[in-house]
C-alpha cells in the first residue's frame, strides 16, 4: 500500500479558518463522504473526474490489480491512497464506498468482496450479469447494513431531472411510443475485449441495450406485456446487435435497439398524445427538445458539469448522510425488473454466459 502526499487542500486547511467561517458555511460542518474506486480503466477515470468536482467528496483510495496503474490514477486525481489489489481497498478502514468499476462479469464478485467488508458500493451498470446475481447482492447489501446502487447515470442528469418532470406534469399528453437507440461502431474487433469477449459478458444488450431498456422502465414505469425481440450473435457468442419491441397494458409501446455493428443517432423520442420530446445522445444527455406538431422544436439545454458521471453521486451522499441503504431514483427494484427483463431477451437467443 503506498500513501500519495497529495491532500484535499479543503480538508487540510480546515483547523486554520476562523470558526464563524466554518459555522457559516455548512459543507464545512459535514465530514466528507470518503470514496474508494475499484479498478482503473476509462469510466474510472470519468467518475473521478466528476468526483473532483464535488466539495463533500473525498477520493481517499483507488485499487488496481497493478500497484503502479493505482498509483498513476492516485497521483492523477489526488487519492491519499493507492491499492494494489481490490481486497486491500474492501478492507481500508478509510473508506466509507466503494464504485465498482470493473467488467460486467466481475460486478457479482468484487461488489460482495466490498459489502462483505461493511462497505457502502455504488456498482456500475449492469449490476451483475443476471438477476440472480444481483438478487445475491441486494440480499448481502441488507445483510451487512450497507447502501448499494447500480450506477444508472443518465437518471440523475439534469435534462433527465427535467424531462421526468415534463412527463409527469402531462407535458405530452399520454406517452404511446418511445423510441431509442443506443448504438456505435465497436472499432477494431478486439475478441478479448470486454464488448465481445463471453467470459466478461460481452455483448450490446449488457453494456449499452441496457440504456434504451432501463429508459422504458423509467418512462411508462412497468413491465410490458409482450415483449419481441431478435439479436445477431457474433463469431465470440455474444449479441454484436439487438432490437426489443414492448408493449404496455394500455396499448404503448417501445421500440430499442442496440448494437456494436452500426453508429446510431442515440437519441430517445418520446411520443405522446400531445407533443413528443426528442432527447439527443440521451444517455448523456444536455438537451431535451419539445416537438409540437409542425412547429419548430423548442430546445431546452442543460450543459453537464465534469464529467456529468457526479450528480448520480451527490444522490448518493445524500443517500449515505441520511442512512438510507437504497436510492429513490434507482432502486433495488428497478434494477432488478431490468435485470429480470434482460435475463429473458438474452434466454429468447440462447445466449449464455459462463457458469450461468
Ligand atoms: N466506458 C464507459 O463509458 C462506461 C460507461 C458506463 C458504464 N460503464 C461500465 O463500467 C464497467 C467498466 O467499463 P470500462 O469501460 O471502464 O472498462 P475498461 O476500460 O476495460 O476497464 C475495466 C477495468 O476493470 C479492471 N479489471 C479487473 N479484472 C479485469 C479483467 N479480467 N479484464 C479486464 N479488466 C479487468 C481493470 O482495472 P485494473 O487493471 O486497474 O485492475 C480494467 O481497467 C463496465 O461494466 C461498463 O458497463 C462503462
Amino acid at each position: 500500500m503506498k500513501k500519495n502526499k497529495k491532500r484535499s487542500l479543503l480538508w487540510s486547511h480546515l483547523p486554520f479558518l476562523p470558526l464563524d467561517f466554518i459555522l457559516l458555511n455548512k459543507t464545512f460542518m459535514q465530514a466528507p463522504i470518503r470514496w474508494g474506486i475499484l479498478a482503473t480503466g476509462k469510466i474510472a477515470h470519468k467518475f473521478a473526474t466528476g468526483l473532483a468536482a464535488l466539495p463533500d467528496a473525498q477520493l481517499q483510495a483507488v485499487a488496481s490489480r497493478d500497484q503502479s496503474k493505482a498509483e498513476a490514477f492516485a497521483q492523477e486525481f489526488g487519492a491519499i491512497t493507492a491499492h494494489g489489489s481490490y481486497e486491500a481497498l474492501a478492507a481500508d478502514p478509510l473508506v466509507d464506498i466503494i464504485y465498482v468499476a470493473s467488467p460486467h462479469a466481475l460486478h457479482h464478485a468484487h461488489t460482495l468482496l466490498c459489502l462483505r467488508q461493511g462497505k457502502h458500493v455504488l456498482c456500475e451498470k449492469p449490476m451483475a450479469l443476471n438477476a440472480r446475481q444481483a438478487e445475491e447482492m441486494f440480499e448481502a447489501a441488507r445483510l451487512h447494513n450497507c447502501f448499494l446502487m447500480e450506477a444508472m447515470w443518465t437518471r440523475f442528469l439534469p435534462a433527465w431531472q427535467e424531462v421526468s418532470q415534463w412527463l409527469a406534469q402531462g407535458l405530452v399528453g399520454e406517452v404511446r411510443l418511445l423510441q431509442a437507440d443506443f448504438c456505435f461502431r465497436s472499432g477494431t474487433f478486439d475478441p478479448q475485449s470486454r464488448n465481445f469477449n463471453l467470459e466478461l459478458g460481452g455483448g450490446a444488450l449488457l453494456d449499452i441495450g441496457i440504456y434504451p431498456i432501463a429508459l422504458a422502465y423509467q418512462v411508462f414505469g412497468e413491465d410490458p406485456v409482450e415483449v419481441k425481440s431478435t439479436a445477431s450473435l457474433g463469431p465470440t457468442g455474444v449479441d454484436e446487435q439487438s432490437s426489443y419491441l414492448f408493449r404496455y397494458a394500455n396499448g404503448a409501446q417501445a421500440v430499442l435497439s442496440s448494437s456494436f455493428q452500426t453508429h446510431g443517432p442515440k437519441e430517445a423520442i418520446i411520443n405522446g398524445t400531445q407533443a413528443a420530446i426528442r432527447v439527443p445522445l440521451f444517455w448523456r444527455a444536455s438537451e431535451a427538445q419539445l416537438l409540437h406538431h409542425m412547429a419548430e422544436p423548442e430546445v431546452h439545454t442543460f450543459p453537464l458539469e465534469a464529467s456529468g458521471l457526479q450528480y448520480q453521486a451527490v444522490s448518493v451522499m445524500a443517500d449515505l448522510r441520511a442512512g438510507r441503504t437504497a436510492n429513490e431514483t434507482m432502486p433495488p427494484t428497478e434494477t432488478l425488473r431490468i435485470m429480470r427483463m434482460m435475463d429473458r431477451l438474452r434466454e429468447d437467443w440462447g445466449l449464455r454466459y459462463p457458469g450461468e
